[in-house]
Parts: C-alpha cells; sequence; structure tokens
C-alpha cells in the first residue's frame, strides 16, 4: 500500500475503533508507533500483539503535560516525531440544542477540539527537529456537513476542518503538511454504542450514505496512512471525505 519507513508516529486514541485500526496498519507499513489514549490497557494489549516498535503512553488529549511528556518519551524511544494522528475523540451527547448543557458541550469541544490543538501546538518542535512531518487530523462527515441534535460533535469536528486549514498554511514554511480526514459511519465501539442509543433513528446514518453500509476502521486507517506517507507529499490543507458519499450529496 503505502510505505511508512522512518516514520515515528503518535497515535492519539489508538486503543479503539479507527486509532487501533491505524496502529496496526501503520507498524504494518514500517512506521514506529506511540499509541496515546487514555485506555491504556486496551492499548497496551494492542501493542503485545504487534510487537516490535509500538509503545503506549497514558494521554488525555486534553491535558498539555500529558502531550509533553508521551511527545518527549516518543523521541527518546525513536528519534523525533514526523508523524501525529489526531484521532481521539467524543461522539457528542446526541442531544437537542435546549438540553444540551453547557458542561455537556465544552467537554466534547476539549476532546475533539483542543486536544488537536495542543497536539499541533505541543508537536512542533519535534517535527522541526524531523525536518518536516504529516499531521492528520481526523474530524468526520460533521466536520462538514450539519445534523440534528449533534451541535457539540458539529462544532468541535467543523473547528477541526479550520484549524487543519489554518496550521496547513503556516507550518507550510516548515515542511509540515496538515490535513484532516472526513469519515462516514464507521463500524467502531463508539459508533455501536451511538447506534444503541438512537435505536432504529440509526439506520438513518447508513442510509444517508450512497454507498449504504458502515466502513471498515480500516477503510479510514488506510486514508490516514496515505496522509502520513510520502504519497501525499503535495497534499496539504486538504478536507478528504472519506464517507461513502454522504458529503457529495
Ligand atoms: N466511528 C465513526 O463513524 C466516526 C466517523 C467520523 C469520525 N470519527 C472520529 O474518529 C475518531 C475515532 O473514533 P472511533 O469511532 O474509532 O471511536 P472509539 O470509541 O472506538 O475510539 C476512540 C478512542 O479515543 C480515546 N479517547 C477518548 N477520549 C480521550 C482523551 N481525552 N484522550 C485520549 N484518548 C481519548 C478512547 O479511549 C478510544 O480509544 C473520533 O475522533 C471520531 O469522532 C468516527
Amino acid at each position: 500500500m503505502f510505505d511508512l519507513t522512518g516514520k515515528v508516529a503518535i497515535i492519539t486514541g489508538g486503543a479503539s475503533g479507527i486509532g487501533a485500526a491505524a496502529a496496526r496498519m501503520f507498524h504494518d507499513l514500517g512506521a514506529s508507533v506511540m499509541i496515546g489514549d487514555i485506555q491504556v490497557d486496551a492499548a497496551r494489549d494492542l501493542a503485545s500483539e504487534l510487537g516490535e516498535k509500538v509503545l503506549v503512553s497514558r494521554l488525555d488529549v486534553t491535558q498539555a503535560a500529558d502531550w509533553e511528556r508521551v511527545i518527549a518519551e516518543t523521541e527518546a524511544a525513536f528519534g523525533p516525531v514526523n508523524v501525529l494522528v489526531n484521532n481521539a475523540g467524543h461522539p457528542g451527547h446526541w442531544k437537542p440544542i435546549a438540553d444540551l448543557s453547557l458542561e455537556e458541550y465544552r467537554m466534547v469541544c476539549a476532546i475533539n477540539q483542543e486536544g488537536p490543538f495542543l497536539g499541533m501546538k505541543l508537536v512542533l518542535s519535534s517535527m522541526i527537529r524531523a525536518g518536516g512531518g504529516s499531521i492528520v487530523n481526523n474530524s468526520s462527515g460533521y466536520g462538514l456537513v450539519g445534523a440534528a441534535n449533534n451541535m457539540d460533535y458539529c462544532a468541535s469536528k467543523f473547528a477541526v476542518t479550520g484549524m487543519t486549514k489554518a496550521a496547513a498554511i503556516e507550518y507550510a514554511p516548515l515542511n509540515i503538511r496538515v490535513n484532516s480526514v472526513h469519515a462516514g459511519v464507521v463500524l467502531t465501539p463508539m459508533v455501536k454504542s451511538t447506534m444503541e442509543k438512537l435505536g432504529s433513528d440509526a439506520d438513518i446514518f447508513i442510509s444517508r450514505m450512497p454507498l449504504n453500509r458502515g466502513a471498515d476502521p480500516s477503510e479510514i486507517a488506510s486514508v490516514f496512512a496515505f496522509l502520513a506517507s510520502d504519497a501525499s507529499s503535495f497534499v496539504t490543507g486538504a478536507a478528504l471525505p472519506a464517507d461513502g458519499g454522504l458529503t457529495a450529496q
């Protein structure tokens, strides 16, 4: 597929779902991988299955001190970081705006929006030492179009779309590319629990996508791999849908 030999990648939220698929794929394509997640035990299980060149460190993406420690640990083990995948996320509360509390709204934005901000800010010095790099921000189809009962999530993911473009322009002279990925429904633990919460209303999310099926997490991980690899060397500032056609309509 793509060659990630020589890449030193931090993948947030790598214990589960899309992030776990990315950790597996990046490892298989030759990268050294640091999985940063609050679910440390699950991440360790994955790392021990994959073997060499995969490490785990506890990372709460909302905490700057965690980021500083994880970046330092990655650099000490593998060398300067040249790939960051901001993937960790919260699904949102799926409530009407009138019922959504400010605390709930802020919590989703703290994880989905402030987390990638801290990552992009704090990885910079390591990427400069690496001579450049690639940052992949996992936004969502709902970072390009809206959905009812989804204001907290849409707010956070639209923010990531804009932050990606701002960072792409600012970091281009440093040879650091920044792109966002916009998935449709991907069959992960996050989506399965959201679908259960929504009951029969959940079918609408699949039917909105012309491909009319949920994606396997590996189908998003392969987009991350493309953006992390030198195959995408002239791609920066892009908002790349991998959404079964959701946002083509
Ligand atoms: N599954 C989908 O349909 C879908 C669609 C579009 C976008 N996304 C995005 O993909 C990303 C991954 O989602 P997923 O579906 O694989 O979900 P998931 O629940 O399987 O995985 C999310 C991971 O993020 C971690 N996480 C949560 N809060 C964290 C924090 N504060 N710090 C560090 N790690 C934290 C969790 O522990 C978990 O391992 C999210 O950003 C999500 O918004 C998912």
